[in-house]
């Protein structure tokens, strides 16, 4: 047989690397509850159609997408975002608004390899249904805040724009939407002179342009500036405003803002307004992403719904701690190993490795047979809190062995007082 490895593109990740996924799952988790955004589980498998529809031609070419036995066109999800607002047109259709939802998981992209760049990788995603305010807008920017602050990262930064600037001056113009989606994509790619090649009008190209080159020392000048350029498309202006409205909730509320882009598109072509990434200097990569879709839903069948969201990439946030040596922050539950002198006491042993777990001491058994001093040697190299010795002369007495692998210390105690001595210590 060939040793075999993972697909292309696909990892494997060891409990090192798992536990620091875990814990940013964690984190992104809390921050759910923290913001009132409800979980939901969708499927890893949907209808082509369905993650394909606004997408974009970027995400759609990089899909995993099969025919399942039953012919039906499939992919792996290559986000949430549609997922979720297939929910809102069906099953949550009749929830009060605002609807905030948050999903944790895998999703598949067929992207170049390369490092904080996988095949499939992990997104913490938050979607706010139902309100078209910057209040809105500025939540998911400060969830977002919230949420790196926790996991412990240090200069961080966001980085802001806004789409309707870009689509109401092309649709002022008469550019029709599969073009403005073309220049969009292209503008993400940053091949702007390609992206500018397709407007025909001149006057929208040399605003585009212009606003390219423009620069403000802060970002509200940016956003100044933004205004000025484009006076003349009325729904632009209109659109700087909304982005500026946006800005000072966020900066006022304590997450400061340093860049705005004037020309920031995003690879997803469903945005319809402020769209925002946020970055480490550590990493070329955005450690995630965002922005507003009000016409994803009723694209879909539902309701007109305003909705704005985030998704997270959790394995670049894991990069990113690895990078800058952030500590996991210690874990409180008391670890011990449960070692029965010999054979016959093995059942009480596991008694007494019971009643620890349902205490909340985390219990690992020798299952090796090994003798004692093998034993404790085993447990100092896992790092073990205590090592609960059970023998013949003590058991007797109700009482077991406890070794302090720390302090190397040993003591007899009555098995009534071993759950408070080992989830005691350092309390
Ligand atoms: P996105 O920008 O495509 O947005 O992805 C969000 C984040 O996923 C990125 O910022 C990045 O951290 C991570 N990511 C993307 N591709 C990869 C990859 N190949 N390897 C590792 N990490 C990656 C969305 O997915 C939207 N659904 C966000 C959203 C929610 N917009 C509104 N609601």
């Amino acid at each position: 047989m060939p040793a075999f490895q993972t697909a292309r593109g696909m990892r494997d990740l060891l409990p090192e690397e798992a536990e620091r996924l875990n814990y940013i799952i964690c984190k992104a988790r809390e921050t759910a509850q923290y913001y009132g955004y409800r979980e939901v589980i969708t499927p890893v498998v949907e209808p082509y159609e369905l993650l394909s529809a606004k997408s974009g031609e970027e995400i759609r070419s990089r899909m995993f997408t099969f025919k399942d036995l039953g012919d039906r066109t499939v992919a792996l999800r290559p986000e949430f975002t549609a997922s979720i607002a297939r929910l809102a047109t069906k099953a949550l259709k009749n929830e009060p608004k605002p609807l905030r939802i948050f999903s944790v998981g895998s999703v598949y992209r067929y992207d170049e390899p390369q490092r904080g760049r996988y095949r499939e990788f992990w997104q913490s995603n938050f979607e706010l249904m139902g309100s078209n305010r910057p209040e809105a807008d500025a939540e998911t920017i400060l969830l977002t805040n919230s949420l790196i602050k926790a996991t412990g990262l240090r200069n961080y930064s966001f980085k802001i724009g806004h789409i309707g600037v870009i689509r109401e001056i092309l649709s002022q113009e008469n550019v029709d939407e599969k073009a403005q989606n073309a220049i969009l994509q292209l503008m993400d790619k940053k091949e702007y002179g390609k992206a500018f090649r397709l407007i025909k009008q001149e006057k929208c190209r040399k605003t585009l342009q212009g606003l390219l080159e423009l620069n403000g020392n802060t970002a509200f000048e940016t956003v100044e500036k933004i205004k000025k350029h484009v006076a003349g498309y009325e729904k632009a202006v209109a659109a700087a405003e909304n982005l500026l409205g946006i800005l000072q909730l966020v900066t006022e509320s304590g997450c400061p803002i340093e860049t705005v882009e004037p020309v920031f598109a995003r690879g997803l072509e469903y945005y319809t307004g402020l769209v925002f990434e946020v970055y480490v200097p550590e990493l070329d990569t955005a450690l995630g992403g965002g922005g507003r879709y009000d016409r994803l839903i009723e694209v879909f069948g539902g309701e007109p719904t305003p909705a704005v969201g985030v998704a997270h990439g959790l394995d670049r946030i894991a990069l990113a701690m690895q990078t800058q040596t952030t500590a996991l922050s210690p874990r409180r539950d008391k670890r011990a190993v449960v070692i029965p002198v010999k054979q016959e006491l093995k059942a009480e042993a596991l008694k007494i490795s019971q009643m620890l777990r349902e205490a909340g001491v985390s219990v690992e058994f020798e299952v090796m047979g090994r003798k004692m001093a093998k034993a404790l040697e085993d447990a100092d190299r896992r790092k073990v809190d205590f090592a609960v010795i059970v023998g013949e002369k003590e058991l007797k007495e109700g009482a077991v062995v406890v070794r302090d692998m720390m302090k190397h210390e040993q003591t007899t105690i009555e098995i009534g007082r071993l759950t408070e001595k080992i989830r005691g210590k350092d309390e």
